[in-house]
């Protein structure tokens, strides 16, 4: 039996997460059973156990075969010392299971195509994936914190740190993604400016090596912020640092239409992983059945196929996703004219039962 372990957190966590697992028990029904156990974090973890990460959560996530994440950290918490955020049981989570490569996929539904705010001509076809690494960088570098000078003024500090290992352990996982697509990886830094970067650049070419049959090229993260607006299709695997993918994946998030739409997978060495939608907890709109669903069902797709090897459920519920934008159904950040507005709990119920369909 294969264990999987759902924390649906704060703000729209819980409410997207809740048809993200509705979408599990449909392909459940008639293939693999999964064991689903849920586990506090983020505010609900604070709230209930003093820490944004109870230790009964990271003992739980350690056995996991897998972890469905809603989302963590809502500005309650934003005004609480770091340790106390919501989002810091997050960061420790990714670190705690050296969880480094982090895949986002950012895929332009040709459904959607009228939702973005960027011109049909220019977001049709997009097909690409942003790896982030993400348990080094500034994210986590010492030293850290506010301190104050001697005259009393206050100062902060932050510092960008990567090992060597960790850049070539991400650039491998980035060109076997790329082998597994179009055999184009792009790597993004800032090696005009910061050493740590130019050693990301100089041990990317290296790793690069090994993989002769996939195209390196190099662009400085802002250059990369532009081409991604401006020639998204041009990209096909995108590696970079914990910092720029971060802010590459929110931008990449519009080539879709809505970042409501945007999946990914964190996955470390094991092959073990934490499935999450990007959009974070939103909570301006938690609890009122408007949030959209799908990147938290698309994450329990990737999830499927990642870490728990049933690549045709992974599948069948791509292809339910599919299947209902076609049907019309649309939350309100992807609404067009003409189309079917529904809330949550109506998108994922019609996802179960298009998966219902094709698994039936
Ligand atoms: C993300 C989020 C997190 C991050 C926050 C919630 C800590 O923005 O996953 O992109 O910065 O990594
Ligand atoms: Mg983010």
């Amino acid at each position: 039996m294969t264990s999987v372990l759902v924390l649906p957190g704060d703000g729209i966590g819980p409410e997207v997460t809740a048809q993200a697992v509705k979408a599990l028990r449909a392909v459940a029904a008639n293939g693999p059973q999964l064991e689903m156990a849920e586990a506090l974090i983020g505010d609900a973890g604070l709230l209930a156990a003093g820490d944004p990460l109870p230790d009964a959560t990271l003992e739980a996530a350690r056995r996991a075969d897998a972890i469905l994440f809603g989302a963590a950290g809502t500005y309650k918490s934003d005004l609480l010392p770091p340790e106390k955020r919501g989002g810091h049981g997050l960061l420790r989570l990714r670190k705690a299971l050296d969880l480094y490569a982090n895949f986002r996929p950012v895929f332009a539904f040709p459904e959607l195509l009228g939702a973005s705010t960027l011109r049909r001509e220019v977001i049709e076809g997009v097909d690409l994936v942003v790896l982030r690494e993400l348990t080094g960088d500034i994210y986590f570098g010492t030293p850290r914190g506010v301190h104050r000078d001697d005259a009393g003024e206050r100062y902060g500090i932050n510092t960008m740190r990567y090992t060597e290992a960790e850049i070539r352990r991400v650039g491998h996982a980035a060109f076997r993604a790329a082998r597994t697509r179009r055999r184009k990886l792009c790597s993004v830094d800032k090696a005009n400016v910061l050493e740590t970067m130019a050693l990301w650049r100089e041990v990317m070419s290296e790793v690069g090596r090994d993989y002769p049959d996939v195209e390196l090229t190099h662009l400085y993260v802002d250059a990369a912020s532009m081409h991604l607006i401006r020639r998204p299709r041009d990209f096909d695997v995108i590696v970079t640092g914990n910092i720029f993918g971060d802010i590459l994946s929110d931008a990449a998030a519009m080539l879709t239409g809505s970042i409501g739409m945007l999946p990914s997978a964190s996955i470390g060495e094991s092959g073990r992983g934490l499935y999450e939608p990007v959009h974070g907890s939103a909570p301006d709109i938690a609890g009122q059945d408007m949030a959209n669903p799908l990147a938290s069902i698309l994450s329990a797709a990737m999830m499927l196929r990642h870490s728990l090897g049933q690549e045709a459920a992974a599948r069948a519920v791509e292809a339910a996703v599919r299947e209902v934008l076609a049907e019309g159904y649309r939350t309100g950040d992807i609404m067009e004219p003409g189309a079917r507005q529904v809330g949550t709990e109506a998108m994922g119920d019609a996802v179960a039962a298009a998966i219902a369909r094709r698994r039936g």
